[in-house]
């Protein structure tokens, strides 16, 4: 069976007040039109088509990379015309799948179950019931229950405006019967819209069957006209996110406060995540790893029992098992730590490898740097990478200790267990084993006074 999804996204979105259109608001950092893609491009053998018309330049522009053939609604004329834009690129034994690309949560079983309740007999449709119905679609059914077609909000009568069961705007059906019953809708309605809705009672005409289905939670089938209703929907997925993790051995310490934006490559076990964590991109964790609070981990791989205090942040960072890692430190990409390396507080470290079991431990910036094992580099340490237009690397070998408050004018190696007297500012190579330092000689005056102040 081939499978044409059509994702509905012409819409404007007024009531976000936004220069953006509404389907590139995100959630969990990726474009609202994204969720639906993402879902439905896990159903076999798909082609997947994205009806867009409000922004849609932008749109196209900022989803250049999804594989769906993008097709433009010009005049916004109602969601029937919208999905008539693409009849003539239906084929007749396809099973169309109608979605829409403000709706991001619907789930997959959701989807299969409906294209499973499809054939050349029956139509799928996902309705669902709520306690307050207004502004939907109502499902009309006879006595017998079977469903004989759907009301808009706006050509209801008082009476069936009270019916709870609602159209979520989300159902399959055979290509050929869509393609017929498409060619024949009109706008004489109370919003004068060419409405998709209408096919249902057109369908019933035709002695097809309208199969009902349900989503698990309301929460799927929720669409996102304004920022109140983005906000709600992202501590949705949030929750959701927090729940899986928390069921794969992950204690969190309040699911209300974790954010995860992105995909966790790999999971240990007992893991322990204290709050306002963000964990962004691509991540991988290892096991007995401790994240403290006010953390933002991106694109990272965080060995088996790391710990990371309190406000630090890691993007495309390597670090390897037993390292330690803040308060407030800052990693910044093409750091690579190795294991049982200590970085600590107000310490930047960027395009640097650190071999295992050295230590880092307060306010220093190392950049460009090749530090080796068993390193201990003082506190305020600055390696000086750059000289306003390149930039060059510096080596610290094995063993070797850096004195507090020194520089190291890049280029320039540091031999194997030397040791930088503090205060230095080393701009040539410093042989191994030996003591190195540049500092003024240290005087004192024995008669010197104070300044007093002037008496006016
Ligand atoms: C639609 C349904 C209603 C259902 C509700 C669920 C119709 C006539 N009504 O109503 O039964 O309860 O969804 O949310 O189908 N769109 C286009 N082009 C258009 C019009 C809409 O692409 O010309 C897209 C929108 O961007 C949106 C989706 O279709 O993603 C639904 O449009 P919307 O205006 O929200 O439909 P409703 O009037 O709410
Ligand atoms: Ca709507």
């Amino acid at each position: 069976m081939k499978i044409t999804t059509i994702i509905l996204a012409a819409g404007k979105g007024t009531r976000m007040c936004s220069e953006l259109p509404k389907i590139l608001h995100k959630i969990a950092n990726r474009p609202l039109l994204q969720h639906v893609y993402d879902m439905s491009s896990d159903l076999e053998n798909n082609t997947i088509k994205i009806v867009i018309g409000h922004g849609a330049e932008l749109v196209t522009e900022a989803l250049s990379h999804l594989e769906a053939d993008w097709i433009e609604q010009k005049q916004q004329l109602g969601t029937g015309h919208a999905v008539q834009q693409t009849s003539d690129q239906i084929a007749d034994s396809d099973t169309v799948l109608i979605l829409y690309g403000d709706v991001p949560l619907l789930k997959l079983t959701t989807v299969k179950l409906l294209i499973n309740n499809v054939n050349d007999r029956s139509l799928a449709l996902l309705t669902v019931n709520l306690a307050d119905p207004s502004g939907y679609g109502r499902i009309i059914r006879n006595d017998a229950g079977q469903v004989t077609k759907i009301i808009e909000e706006k050509d209801a009568t008082p009476d069936q405006k009270k019916i709870n069961e609602v159209n979520t705007g989300i159902m399959a059906v055979q290509g050929k019967q869509l393609k017929k019953w498409l060619s024949r809708l009109n706008n004489s309605n109370a919003q004068g819209e060419y409405y998709l809705t209408d096919v249902i009672e057109m369908a019933v005409a035709d002695q097809i069957n309208i199969v009902t289905s349900w989503p698990e939670t309301e929460d799927e089938v929720l669409g996102v006209n304004n920022r109140m209703q983005l906000s709600y929907l992202e501590r949705i997925y949030q929750q959701e996110q927090a729940n899986s993790l928390m069921a794969r051995g992950v204690t969190l310490r309040d699911p209300m406060r974790f954010d995860q934006r992105g995909t966790l490559e790999s999971l240990g076990q007992d893991i322990e995540i204290d709050i306002n964590v963000i964990l962004e991109g691509r991540n991988s964790i290892g096991s007995h790893v401790k994240i403290g609070a006010n953390t933002t981990i991106k694109n990272s791989i965080i060995g088996d029992n790391v710990e990371i205090l309190a406000n630090c942040i890691i993007e495309d960072a390597t670090i390897g098992q037993g390292s330690k890692i803040g308060p407030f430190a800052r990693l910044r990409p093409e750091s690579v730590l190795a294991n049982d390396v200590h970085i600590g507080n107000f310490v930047e470290i960027k395009k640097s490898s650190v071999a295992s079991g050295s230590k880092i431990n307060h306010l220093s910036y190392i950049g460009d740097t090749t530090v080796g094992s068993k390193v201990n580099i003082g506190a305020g340490t600055i390696t000086c990478n750059y000289d306003g237009a390149n930039k060059f690397r510096t080596v610290i070998e094995d063993g070797a200790f850096i004195g507090s408050d020194s520089q190291l004018v890049a280029p320039v190696r540091i031999g194997k267990n030397a040791t930088i007297g503090a205060g230095s500012t080393i701009t040539k190579d410093s042989p191994e084993n030996q003591l190195t330092l540049s500092r003024a000689k240290q005087i004192s005056l024995a008669g010197w006074q104070r300044p007093v102040k002037k008496e006016t």
